[in-house]
């Protein structure tokens, strides 16, 4: 296998317009992450020396957005939108200072796999100077058509606009996707005219030239969804719908039963132990783990958060950012958890909020309960001891702390803090008044009488 140092340069200067958006294009996210960070991260799997990402002018999220994802990469401006030759040009100064392969990905071109792209990189070592990756496709209309020659080695990219009536027949179409040997290509691409039909510099053309001077280029083929192209919002969609099947697929290779997994929504980044069970209508945004065993029921949300072997959560639970759940704790159904650690088999079963704090192992938390961690300034924390057992309808009004194995009655509001082992009420003494309501219904019922 190739082990050349690898450049890979990612085009984002188009500015999506079909996308109808405030936002390019490429920051639009599949499964919770932007397409750009998508791409990024393929570049990364497949172990690229150095990472260029061409942005059009005035992209400064785009540029954001890539050095989150790929703190190490060089972003360029390519600032007239002049064709895709023309744009990997703008990072001529990261050609320049390479030798070895160079891999041209499109930022709206999200669904790649690493293995393809190492099949493509492959190529180069079997005698090609560039390696294009194709595909059959179901309506070949507007892409670049792959023209083949009698030997097997690519012979020309015919533009849709470009293309005769015959080669417009083909059905094996350029995704975009281009690898090449630096050294053969780094000449051509400063000839590449614009006399198309989009008056365009196609990076395409450089196939043609390049066999002129004797380069060979060769095909690699991929199913059509892997390059599914984004330009406009139900394109967006069927890149998710295509990333989720991919997903929901690995997370029951891996031992997890889904039990209507077209109904489950998974995040880019989503971990699934073996032997959870995950019911209908579950969501993940980022950032979740979920150990072996553990149980989702149906119709929760959760982001950020970490749900421990054995854990049971929902149905109806929404954890938000930072909730822990230790091995064998219970969150129930209407509970929000946010930024609260669970200890092991603690319980918060029904109705409650847990804003900001941390709940001990085997505590039990009733319904109701609410941790008011907002002053409408600052958040605070409640903490509440291992089995300590928190009455229904209980406020703990934050900062506060409820000792290990304390009980607190329910229908407190709970200011200060609690000792350990301790009972703390606050609620009024309970007053009762012999056959008040038989009476009164007497005297209603009487009332009611004389005045029809
Ligand atoms: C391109 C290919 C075509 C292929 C198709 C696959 C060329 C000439 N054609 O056509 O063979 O079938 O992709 O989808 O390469 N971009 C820039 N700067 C530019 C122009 C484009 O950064 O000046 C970026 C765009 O943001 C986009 C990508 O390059 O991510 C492709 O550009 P686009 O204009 O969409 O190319 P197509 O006409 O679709
Ligand atoms: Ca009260």
């Amino acid at each position: 296998m190739s082990r050349r140092p690898l450049l890979v340069v990612i085009l984002a200067a188009g500015q999506g317009t079909r996308m109808k958006s405030a936002w390019p294009k490429v920051l639009h996210k599949i499964a919770g992450r932007s397409m750009l960070g998508h791409v990024l991260a393929v570049a990364q799997q497949l172990g690229a020396d150095a990472l260029s990402v061409v942005v059009g002018p005035d992209m400064e999220a785009v540029r954001a957005e890539a050095l989150a994802w790929a703190p190490q990469a060089r972003v360029w401006v390519q600032t007239q939108q002049r064709g895709t030759a023309d744009a990997l040009l703008a990072a001529r100064e990261a050609l320049a200072r390479h030798s070895g392969d160079v891999l041209v990905l499109y930022a709206d071109t999200p669904l790649l796999s690493a293995v393809t792209l190492e099949k493509l990189r492959a190529r180069l070592d079997g005698g090609a100077g560039i390696a294009v990756l194709g595909f059959e496709a179901a309506d070949p209309a507007g892409y670049g058509r792959l023209l083949i020659d009698e030997g097997g080695w690519l012979r020309a990219i015919r533009e849709d606009k470009d293309a005769s009536d015959e080669e417009r027949r083909v059905r094996l179409c350029n995704s975009g996707v281009m690898a090449f040997r630096l050294e053969d290509v780094l000449g051509v691409l400063g000839r590449i005219g614009n006399a198309n039909a989009k008056s365009e510099y196609y990076l395409t053309d450089a196939v043609e030239i390049a066999r002129a001077n004797g380069t060979r280029a060769g095909v690699v083929t991929c199913t059509e969804d892997e390059v599914l192209g984004v330009n406009a919002r139900d394109q967006l969609a069927a890149a998710e719908a295509i990333f989720q099947r991919r997903a929901r697929l690995a997370a029951m290779r891996e031992g997890a039963t889904l039990i209507a997994p077209e109904t489950v929504w998974l995040a880019y980044d989503t971990k699934i132990g073996r032997d959870v069970v995950i019911e209908p209508n579950v969501f993940f945004g980022p950032g979740v783990t979920v150990e072996d065993g553990a149980e989702i029921r149906a119709n929760c949300h959760i982001e950020r958060a970490h749900i421990g072997r054995g854990a049971r959560v929902g149905p109806f639970a929404r954890l938000r950012p930072g909730a822990a759940l230790g091995a064998d704790a219970h969150v129930g159904n209407f509970v929000e958890v946010k930024n609260v650690t669970l200890g092991a088999g603690a319980k918060a079963n029904h109705l409650s909020y847990l804003g900001d704090g941390s709940v001990g192992a085997g505590a039990n938390i009733g319904a109701g309960t609410i941790f008011c961690n907002y002053d409408g300034f600052g958040k605070h924390r409640t903490e509440v001891g291992e089995g300590a057992f928190i009455g229904s309808n209980t406020s703990l009004v934050a900062p506060v702390k409820i000792g290990d194995g304390a009980y607190i009655g329910s229908g407190s509001v709970i200011t200060k803090n609690v000792a350990a082992d301790a009972l703390a009420l606050e609620r009024s003494t309970q007053e009762e008044r012999p056959g008040w309501a038989a009476k009164f219904r007497a005297m209603m019922a009487k009332r009611k009488a004389k005045a029809g």
